[in-house]
């Protein structure tokens, strides 16, 4: 990566907190980001995906909470950032957009002006923002801005809200934009462009990114390197071209056979993997994955941590080259 990082998450915990104690749902991430990487965070729905990147924008709300960790953001620890200086950062230096684009949409405010206030509220004059929030309008690729400006959300369309969202979550140029499966809920075309659209303002701008999906062939293309999470612990982290080609972990190894493959239609579109991902509330000896690995064997009874592997990282016991086929 060279240089400092942008992002830096270290041994991040999440819990649900109750008077019987802690239940914890994230247990202990770690990532890292340089300026301007895009980096994939990829697993099975309920691996933790959204809980990790709510506690780094420190957007959880009990009962859930951080237990342990440090986020560090441009030089600054989020963890211990008053919740004032944290509210500046929020939509200045880092964006979010949500799979549900009503959730940060006010569906009683016309969409230029959800755009102009992205900026009023970081101290841009009311003037300077309008006139930006018709450019941004046009950068995303909503037609007609003067006139769409006027529209409330109900009038849009699902493509059309997410791109205001988006035009929201770059008003103020951000160093890191989180895109938590931002198209989930679009159909393919629609998906396909949005997500290109993301690449392309990307790049102009500079801006790192973490793509959060369960899809890992939708970020094939668009990111530098994938974390792949399992159950609250990130298992795997490495460049994109190795972990597609060489996979160190046997849930990603599952994970890329369960995609569809283009180029040989008589594989089904779906090869799933055998069992279901374990609950925060279920106990598991050893190796999360465990219960539903081809490769586990007695050495997997105790828990693996992440180690280097390769050119990037992996938390299992059991090197690729003595994986039974
Ligand atoms: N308030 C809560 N109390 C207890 N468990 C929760 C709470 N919120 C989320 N969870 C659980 O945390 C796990 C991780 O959730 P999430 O981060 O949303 O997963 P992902 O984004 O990867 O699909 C899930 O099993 C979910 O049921
Ligand atoms: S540690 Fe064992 S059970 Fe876990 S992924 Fe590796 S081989 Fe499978
Ligand atoms: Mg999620």
């Amino acid at each position: 990566m060279g240089g400092p990082a942008l992002l830096e998450v270290e041994d991040l915990a999440v819990a649900a907190r109750s008077r019987r104690g802690d239940l914890e749902i994230v247990h202990g991430v770690g990532l890292q980001l340089g300026p301007g990487e895009t980096v994939a965070v990829v697993g099975e729905t309920g691996s933790g995906k959204s809980l990790t990147m709510l506690a780094l924008m420190r957007l959880l709300s009990p009962p859930l909470g951080i237990t342990r960790g440090r986020v560090t953001f441009d030089g600054r620890d989020l963890t211990a950032l008053p919740e004032r200086d944290m509210r500046e950062l929020r939509g200045s230096q880092m964006a979010m957009v949500y799979q549900d684009p009503m959730t940060s949409l006010n569906p009683l405010m016309r969409i230029g002006a959800q755009v102009a206030e992205a900026m009023t509220a970081h101290g841009v004059a009311k003037s300077e923002a309008q006139r930006r929030s018709l450019e941004l309008l046009a950068r995303v690729e909503i037609p007609d801005p003067e006139r769409t400006a006027r529209s409330y959300p109900h009038e849009f369309s699902g493509g059309m809200r997410q791109r205001a969202v988006i035009a929201i979550a770059l008003a103020m140029r951000p160093k890191l934009l989180i895109a938590d499966e931002p198209t989930t809920a679009l159909d393919v075309t629609i998906q396909q462009q949005i997500l290109a659209l993301v690449n392309e303002l990307r790049r102009e701008l500079g801006m790192a990114t973490i793509w959060v999906t369960h899809d890992l062939g939708v970020v094939a293309r668009l990111v530098d390197r994938v974390v792949v999470m399992y159950a609250g612990h990130v298992v795997e982290n490495a460049p994109v071209d190795q972990l597609f080609h060489a996979p160190q972990h046997p849930y990603t190894r599952s994970l890329l056979a369960a995609l569809p493959n283009p180029a040989d239609d008589s594989r089904p579109a779906l090869v799933q993997i055998p069992g279901r991902p374990p609950l925060p509330t279920d106990v598991v000896e050893g190796c999360p994955f465990r219960p539903r690995c081809d490769q586990a064997r007695e050495a997997c009874r105790v828990r693996p941590t992440l180690q280097p592997r390769s050119a990037g990282s992996a938390a299992c016991w059991v090197p690729p080259a003595e994986w039974r086929p």
